[in-house]
């Protein structure tokens, strides 16, 4: 089984011996890589819908490896109990989604979490700051030309990010680091060329996307091109 560089990336950071649940797992590549892998002696496969938890079923299935699953159908981790689980991973959704699965179950932060938000990543991570969280290490998986951060976070408590770091995260050495600012870039310039064009232009939001342009590209020197 090859998994998709993004969930390779999420995978690389689960530690050995660790049980993990994975919620929003919908075919669960993930934990059955894991456990065929040897990395992890068990997983709970959680989803929302029963169409996906079906379809987690029968990879795990497929790969007989059913006996060191269980299944839960349920909205985060609702049906899941902390004693159950070391690693939670919460993976393709958009980040309100994520910070409101984290909202659901304070006891979350008692264990290490790896989140890859699709979506709302300054969302995200005004939650985690603001709740608790660290975020002690950041990946960036590429397929194709999409680029896709990876959150490891724990309990703990984070300097304030500025609004660089909220969308960007913050600084580090990944190889891809330069290649994932430049995409949030472009995205801030586009946004910013449509508001610059609208017809009653927003002069607020045109002064906050412009610093905001400003401190990605101070933070894209830093990496050679
Ligand atoms: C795009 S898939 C991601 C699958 C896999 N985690 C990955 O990263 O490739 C998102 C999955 O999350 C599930 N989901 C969405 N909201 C959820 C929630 N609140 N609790 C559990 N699962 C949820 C959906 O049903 C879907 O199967």
């Amino acid at each position: 089984m090859e998994l998709t560089q993004r969930l390779r990336t999420v995978a690389d950071l689960v530690p050995q011996g660790m049980r993990l649940a994975d919620i929003g797992t919908d075919h669960a590549y993930l934990p059955v890589w894991l456990i065929l892998k040897g990395r992890i002696p068990s997983a709970i496969a959680a989803d929302l819908r029963s169409g996906p938890l079906s379809r987690a079923r029968e990879t795990a299935h497929q790969y007989g490896v059913c006996n060191q699953f269980s299944f839960r159908l349920c909205d985060g981790l609702s049906g899941i109990s902390p004693e159950e689980t070391d690693v939670i991973s919460i993976a393709g959704m958009g980040g309100e989604t994520i910070a409101s699965i984290l909202e659901a179950a304070p006891w979350a932060r008692e264990k290490l979490l790896l989140l890859q938000p699709m979506t709302s990543f300054v969302e995200l991570r005004q939650y985690l700051q603001t709740h608790h969280y660290e975020i002690i290490e950041e990946r960036i998986a590429q397929e194709g030309r999409r680029l896709y951060s990876i959150l490891v976070v724990r309990q703990g408590e984070m300097a304030p990010l500025t609004p660089g770091e909220l969308l960007a995260g913050q600084q580090s050495c990944d190889p891809l680091r330069r290649a994932y600012l430049e995409m949030l870039a472009e995205k801030v310039t586009h946004s910013l060329d449509g508001h610059r064009r609208a017809a009653l232009p927003d002069r607020a939001e045109i002064a906050r996307l412009e610093a905001l342009l400003r401190e990605l590209q101070a933070m894209m020197e830093v990496y050679p091109t």
